[in-house]
């Protein structure tokens, strides 16, 4: 049994459905869960994830972009003693100086699969429509450490989702969602765990080896929990278990 060791700060601009995923599974996972989360950061005050954290009961605090950005946000981290972070749908960049102090311990969720359609300014509805505009067949989640370049760090897991016919950013967007969901707490999971770290050359490595990416598209029709069976046997949540 994994005693919950490790405190997670959540970054997030958004409306933070996937700080609520992650709040849920590491919930759900009790004793076993490696991390908890103990700060949620937001670059503005509107940002729907604090309004979310604040009803969770978990401590937020906004750092917004400007010159003292990256002091405030180091600050805050070594106030809240935490030792991973964790970008739920954040749109701005980490300060290089906190990329450099948390090293191999910052994750990213992306909604399509890198390093295509990633980038500065590559967030929200644009990636979606990115990947439709390219005549994509395929998209999908990624899910990687973070260096100082947009979307560029160490790919950890991907799930693919395919685009249909008739699909606009808006349907694609929430097929791709559905993913996030259900891999991104289960990687972060495993990050806080000890399973999977950065190495030395800068690559994502398995400690025990799992397979960490989707070998087959889900067809839609099946349901969450059945879903839930192949990330699981994918990312090897069972054996952490
Ligand atoms: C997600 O699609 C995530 O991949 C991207 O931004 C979106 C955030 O959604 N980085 P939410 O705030 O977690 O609901």
């Amino acid at each position: 049994m994994t005693a919950v060791a490790r405190r997670i700060a959540v970054l997030a601009s958004g409306r933070g459905s996937n700080l609520e995923a992650l709040h849920r599974y590491l919930g759900a996972l009790g004793e076993r869960a490696a991390a908890s989360i103990a700060l949620v950061v937001g670059d503005r005050e509107t940002a729907g994830a604090l309004a979310l954290a604040d009803a969770l009961g978990v401590d937020v605090r906004v750092a917004p972009p400007g010159p003292d950005h990256a002091a405030q946000l180091g600050a805050l981290l070594s106030e809240f003693d935490i030792d991973l972070l964790v970008l739920a749908g954040y749109i701005r960049l980490v300060p290089d100086a906190v990329v450099r102090a948390y090293q191999g311990r910052v994750v990213n969720v992306h909604p399509a699969l890198l390093p295509a359609f990633g980038g500065r300014g590559m967030y929200g509805a644009r990636v979606h429509q990115a990947v439709l505009d390219a005549g994509a067949r395929v998209s999908g989640v990624t899910v990687h450490f973070v260096d100082p370049v947009y979307d560029r760090g160490a790919i950890i897991a991907q799930w693919p989702v395919p685009v249909v016919d008739g699909d606009t950013a808006g349907s694609l967007a929430a097929r791709v969602l559905r993913v996030e969901h259900l891999l991104f707490p289960r990687v972060v999971q495993a990050v806080a765990a000890g399973r999977v770290s950065l190495d030395e050359a800068g690559r994502a490595v398995w400690a025990d080896g799992a397979p960490r990416s989707g070998l087959t598209f889900v067809p839609e029709s099946v349901e969450d929990h059945e879903l839930v069976r192949y990330i699981d046997d994918a990312i090897g949540c069972r054996a952490s278990r």
